[in-house]
């Protein structure tokens, strides 16, 4: 199981997203009605940051080119056809965002940084509680002190970074310390991806998939009642030959887990999918295919 993907240098609008931003907050003789967009979200004791909708912040062509390479990114690896409405979120000192999760938003959350690579404050990292400390007394082992990165994954705000996270673990952004200007703050853009479904590139179409999968799925709910309770999400590829058999078979993401704490069941359960979706047979088309399935256990 890993809840976290990391992804640096991800897009190459950056910069352009970047320069656009900071010419809003740069002193102007005439002042644009970008610098007025900002929402003061504040939650005692929970959130405190500043934000405004991505998608109307920036420059319609930057943006659009950034925001397609996100959802396909999406598709290509968690089955996830879109992205939830964006937010930019900038956060200067002393604003957080303390531990929560956010079920059910989506099977995957993501932060996209757009900070100076310069930093000059202290804090705004994300941190993620590790799947071990959720498992604290089975994971115990009596030896030294630990200290907090023995707990939770503490992940930096570096520029042009996209953090991609299962959002059921606790999670939150430590405060952020030693600077009050927007243009040395945390700046992200951040959001959920959602509508899993089968992804297809090459000679088989949607509509075709759809129909094949559909033995194999009623026969997992089939296999599922007869173990414990799941829950997570799976994302798996299958390679299609021409001929319509399956040449490969690849685990893309795994954060299944067993609410009964019985890791055996989560093997058997994936050894079971693995085989059956092997054997899939598909109709012959004129070039071979990728598709990208996701599995949604609640
Ligand atoms: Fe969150």
């Amino acid at each position: 199981m890993k809840p976290i993907l990391i992804l640096n240098r991800f897009s190459n609008q950056a910069s352009a997203l970047r320069q656009h931003f900071e010419e809003n907050f740069s002193i102007h003789k005439d002042i644009r009605s970008e610098r007025f967009v900002w929402d003061y979200w504040y939650v005692k004791n929970q959130y405190q940051f500043m934000r405004t909708p991505a998608y109307y912040y920036f420059p319609k062509k930057i943006y659009q080119q950034f925001h397609s390479q996100l959802v396909q990114w999406g598709r290509e690896v968690l089955g996830c056809h879109d992205v939830s409405p964006t937010w930019l979120s900038y956060y200067v000192d002393g604003m957080e965002q303390r531990m929560h999760s956010d079920v059910p938003h989506g099977p995957w959350a993501w932060v996209y940084s757009l900070t100076p690579s310069k930093r000059e404050f202290k804090g705004g990292e994300t941190f993620i509680l590790k799947p071990q400390t959720l498992q604290y007394w089975q994971n115990f082992v009596e030896e030294e002190n630990r200290e907090q990165s023995s707990y939770m994954e503490i992940i930096q705000p570096d520029f042009n970074r996209l953090t991609v996270f299962d959002p059921r673990f606790p999670h939150g952004v430590t405060p952020v310390r030693g600077t009050s200007d927007p243009l040395q703050a945390r700046l992200v853009i951040h959001g959920w991806f959602v509508e899993p479904r089968p992804y297809v590139v090459g000679g088989l179409t949607p509509a075709q998939v759809q129909k094949k999968l559909q033995p194999a799925l009623v026969e997992m709910s089939g296999v599922l009642q007869q173990l414990h309770h799941f829950h997570g999400t799976v994302s798996l590829r299958l390679s299609v030959t021409a001929k319509g058999d399956v040449s490969r078979f690849q685990w893309l993401t795994d954060t299944l887990v067993s609410l009964s704490q019985n890791e055996t069941e989560i093997k058997q359960l994936k050894k079971w999918i693995q085989v059956r979706f092997s054997n899939t047979c598909f109709p012959k088309t004129s070039s071979a295919s990728q598709v990208t399935v996701p599995l949604l256990f609640r």
